[in-house]
C-alpha cells in the first residue's frame, strides 16, 4: 500500500493488516537510523556550509559565535562577526578592550549585555584558566552568558564532543519527526530522543545538520515549537524596550557621557520609560552614574 507503514516494524513480514491497522507514513515516528539519514542527507543537499564559524574549531571564535547566534539572525551575525573577531582577535584583546570599544563595534546586534557577558568569559579564561576555555559542559555553564544549551554546542563546535541538548531549531526538528501529534511536548520528552539519534561519529556534523533543518522547518511547516511548553513568542513590548535600550546605549558610546535628562530629551521619549532603562542597564552593569552624569562602565 503505497504511501502508508505498519506501525510495528518488527513483525511487518509476518503480519497482514487490515486497512484500519495501517497508519499513514507521515504519522508514524522514524526509526532512529532513518531519522539520521533524513537529517545528514539533509544537510549534504542543502545545509548552510559556507557561514564562517563553521570554518573553525578554535573555541574563541566559536564561542564568539555562539553568543552572537544566540538571539540574533544568522544573516546580522555573518556580518558582524568578522568585524568582531579582527577588532578582538583572541580571549586576552577582548580582556583587555574597553567596554566603549566593545559596545562600539556590537552596534547593531542588539541585547548588549551579551558583549558584555563575552567580555567576562575572556577575563575569567585568561584569569583562572590561562587562555584556555574549559572543554566540560558544566563548568561552561558557569561562565556568564552561557546556559546551558551554549555550553553544549560550544562542546560540539569547538570539541566535537557528543553532548545531548536541546535549542530551538533543535527542538523544532524532533517535535516534527517523533511528536506529530503530541501536544503540549516537553523538552524531558526530547531529551532521550536527542540522546539516542545523537551521530557519534561526528557531533559537529550532526548539530549543523539539526540546527539547518530545524531553520529550514521554520519555513515549510507550521511552527512545531508552538506545541513546546517552553515555547515563548517576544512580546512587541519587550521588542521596544529592546531597542530603547540599544538607543540609550548608543548615545552613550558616541557621547561619552550625558545627564539622563539630556538622554529623554535626545531620544524624544517617555520620560518614565527612560528612566526604568536606564535603571535596568544600570543594575546589569552597562552603565553608571556620577553626579548627574551617565556613562558606560569600561
Ligand atoms: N552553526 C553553528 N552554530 C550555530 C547556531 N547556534 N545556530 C545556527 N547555526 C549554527
Amino acid at each position: 500500500m503505497p504511501g502508508y507503514k505498519k506501525k510495528q516494524d518488527t513483525v511487518q513480514e509476518t503480519l497482514i493488516l487490515s486497512a484500519e491497522q495501517y497508519v499513514p507514513a507521515e504519522m508514524v515516528r522514524p526509526s532512529i537510523s532513518e531519522f539520521q539519514r533524513t537529517v545528514l542527507s539533509y544537510y549534504e543537499r542543502s545545509g548552510r556550509h559556507d557561514m564562517p564559524w563553521r570554518h573553525t574549531t578554535d573555541p574563541y571564535h566559536i564561542l564568539v559565535s555562539e553568543i552572537m547566534l544566540q538571539q540574533t539572525q544568522v544573516e546580522r551575525v555573518t556580518l558582524k562577526y568578522p568585524e568582531f573577531i579582527a577588532a578582538f582577535p583572541d580571549f586576552t584583546a577582548l580582556a583587555g578592550a574597553p567596554l566603549a570599544n566593545i559596545l562600539r563595534v556590537w552596534q547593531g546586534m542588539g541585547y548588549n549585555r551579551r558583549a558584555i557577558a563575552l567580555q567576562k568569559c575572556a577575563i575569567r579564561v585568561t584569569g583562572e584558566y590561562g587562555g584556555i576555555l574549559p572543554r566540560d559542559v558544566d563548568t561552561l555553564a558557569t561562565f556568564p552568558g552561557i546556559g546551558y544549551a551554549t555550553a553544549s554546542s560550544i562542546a560540539a563546535f569547538a570539541f566535537n564532543l557528543p553532548v545531548a541538548f536541546i535549542e530551538t531549531n533543535i527542538r523544532r526538528v524532533f517535535i516534527h519527526y517523533f511528536f506529530r501529534n503530541k501536544d503540549p511536548v516537553r523538552d524531558d520528552e526530547i531529551l532521550p530522543l536527542v540522546d539516542q539519534a545523537l551521530y557519534r561519529k561526528n557531533p559537529r556534523v550532526w548539530y549543523w545538520a539539526l540546527m539547518d533543518l530545524g531553520a529550514s522547518l521554520k519555513k515549510s511547516v507550521p511552527n512545531p515549537n508552538r506545541r513546546s511548553v517552553h515555547y515563548t513568542k517576544q512580546s512587541a513590548f519587550e521588542g521596544s524596550d529592546r531597542r530603547l535600550r540599544g538607543q540609550v546605549l548608543k548615545l552613550l558610546v558616541s557621547r561619552g557621557e550625558m545627564a539622563s535628562a539630556a538622554i529623554i530629551r535626545e531620544l524624544g521619549k517617555d520620560r518614565d520609560r527612560v528612566l526604568k532603562i536606564l535603571a535596568g542597564l544600570e543594575e546589569e552593569g552597562f552603565i553608571r552614574k556620577a553626579g548627574k552624569k551617565i556613562m558606560l562602565v569600561s
